[in-house]
């Protein structure tokens, strides 16, 4: 059976393995207000009634509501919280993700995040390098990382971490600072990343997976609950099977800290009791049968 521990470290901090990811409480598309304001701020305000202390956000999702929504649902913040933002991005005026990855770009986007969520320090940046496409970022990542750690000099972040990269990019960017967490897309079922989360779990940085559910852009929880292996264990367990797609992240590396996104109390409850859920041996070997799903590709 294995021992799942509840908390991890995140660079010098210490959070519960599993925390939040709040870009479901825009409204669709992540542009714009959510139908029910208060409905999302019900939501974060029961996140962190139940222990959560890592919410994942953005300036980009809305943008600024969600971040807007945490400030008015949560501030003054209790002690300990870790709010997690991104740069990288931006929203042109249809909605479309397009990049914002220049140094002068990542400073305003920080300095928009520390005005909305009413903070004078962010506890996690995350650098996203890759925006919108494929194609590969032009700007060179000592340039972006040299705007962060700036501004960590400065008090207005605490830690850095990178988002949608590859090994190679980790490897670089440990050269220049310490690297608190990675966030790419993985979960059981889109593994492609594992050579990334390998390559944490070599330097003990925390992985953070982005549709640990498998994404609401391409239906992932309804995907995870159809696929006959995960079916089979969560029957065996008498839970979901979101919930065995989450335990087995918990499971798969220790430092893995899971940021499911919900806009539903209900779903929230349900993936914040998923570290009493022990898989065995037989239950692992069962879920290294699960059919690659895929993510969406951006
Ligand atoms: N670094 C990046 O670039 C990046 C990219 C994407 C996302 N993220 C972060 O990662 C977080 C997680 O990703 P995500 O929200 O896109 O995808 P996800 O967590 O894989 O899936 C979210 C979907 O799962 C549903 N869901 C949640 N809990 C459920 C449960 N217990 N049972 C059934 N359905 C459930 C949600 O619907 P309901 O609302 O109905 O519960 C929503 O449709 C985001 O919130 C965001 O903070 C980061």
């Amino acid at each position: 059976m294995t021992t799942i521990t509840q908390t991890a470290p995140l660079g010098d901090r210490t959070v519960r393995r599993i925390g939040f990811g709040a870009m479901q409480l825009a409204g669709p598309g992540v542009f714009g207000p959510p139908e029910d304001p208060d409905a999302a701020r019900a939501v974060l305000r029961r996140a962190v009634e139940l222990g959560v202390d890592h919410i994942d956000t953005a300036q980009v999702y809305g943008p600024d509501v969600v971040n807007e929504l945490i400030a008015e649902a949560l501030h003054p913040y209790p002690d300990g919280l870790v709010l997690a933002t991104k740069v990288g991005g931006a929203r042109d005026e249809r909605g479309e993700w397009v990049r914002a990855s220049r140094p002068e770009q990542l400073r305003a986007t920080v300095e928009q995040d520390l005005r909305t969520l009413r903070t004078e320090r962010i506890g996690l940046v995350n650098l996203r390098r890759q925006v919108g496409g494929p194609e590969p970022d032009a700007v060179p990542l000592a340039e972006q990382l040299g705007a962060l750690t700036d501004m960590r000099d400065e008090g207005k972040l605490g830690l850095i971490g990178l988002s949608t990269v590859s090994a190679g990019i980790v490897e670089a960017a440990l050269e220049i600072t310490p690297i608190a967490e990675v966030q790419n897309a993985y979960g059981i079922a889109n593994r492609t990343d594992e050579p990334v989360v390998d390559l944490c779990r070599e330097h003990g940085i925390a992985y953070v997976p982005y549709y640990p559910l498998g994404s609401a852009f391409t239906g992932g929880p309804r995907a995870l609950a159809a696929d006959p292996a995960i079916a089979s264990v969560a029957a065996g367990h008498g839970v979901s099977a979101s919930q065995i797609a989450l335990a087995w992240l918990l499971a798969h590396y220790d430092r893995m800290l899971l940021i499911p996104g919900t806009s539903s109390v209900a779903h929230l409850e349900e993936n914040l009791a998923v570290d009493g859920i022990g898989l065995d041996d037989e239950d692992m070997a069962a879920l290294d049968r699960v059919a690659h799903l895929g993510a969406p590709s951006f």
